[in-house]
């Protein structure tokens, strides 16, 4: 995964490297790059989602998923995109997957509404294949954007496409669970997708693990 993510980021610097020599042949010296406009709080942020055409999976999806819960969480469970009922609802993990994690919330002592959860990529891929590298870019800002509003002490990732997008960290799930990481000064703890869970019950047992320490930190 991320060696495909880094074939197409080399892809995009060689054509703006094409783009840059072109422009100073034709006598263009100095390039003045404005940054993108920061929005104003999460509300903006999903409007912004909302209108979002920015990979092509907006013409398939029938709502797009931006995230629900406490905008100011201490914990936030991102997994990976929305499936089918998601995509009929607009909401995330409300499928049987979304059961499976809404009984880990509450064996954590917490209520849906007490965290917050979403998705590395916000409209539902067809057929629900995995994301593809160039939707996990195009919609990675949003998610950055998200987690800077929230401000969350924790950041749970369910299963690997949520690791890598947020950590770069392409190991397998299985040696990155139970350990804590960093995301811009923020706690991560890698643990399995719930969907996961449901073809594999016997997992459970070491997410419970990996919960039991989200909740010494958030507690602690
Ligand atoms: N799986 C996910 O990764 N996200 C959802 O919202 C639902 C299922």
């Amino acid at each position: 995964m991320m060696e495909e993510i880094k074939k197409e980021l080399r892809q995009i610097i060689q054509s703006v490297r094409a783009y840059m020599e072109a422009e100073k042949l034709a006598g263009i010296e100095e390039f003045y790059v404005e940054p993108l406009p920061k929005k104003q709080s999460l509300r903006e942020l999903r409007q912004e989602v909302i209108k979002c055409r920015q990979c092509p999976l907006y013409k398939t999806r029938k709502n797009p998923v931006f995230g629900e819960g406490n905008p100011k969480a201490k914990l936030v469970f991102v997994g990976e995109a929305p499936g089918r009922e998601e995509d009929m609802q607009g909401l995330p993990f409300v499928g049987r997957a979304g059961e499976l994690l809404t009984k880990i919330i509450q064996a954590m002592k917490l209520k849906r509404k007490d965290v917050y959860i979403c998705n590395i990529l916000k409209c539902r891929p067809p057929q629900n294949r995995s994301p593809l590298p160039s939707e996990i870019i195009a919609c990675q800002n949003y998610l950055t954007e998200q987690l800077e509003f929230i401000n969350p002490k924790v950041i749970c990732c369910l299963g690997k496409f949520a690791c890598s997008a947020l950590l770069g960290q392409d190991f397998p799930i299985t040696k990155l669970r139970g350990n804590f990481f960093d995301f811009r000064g923020i706690k991560v703890m890698p643990t399995f997708h719930p969907a996961y869970l449901l073809r594999n019950p016997s997992a459970k047992r070491l997410v419970w693990e990996d919960m039991q320490k989200i909740m010494v930190e958030l507690n602690g």
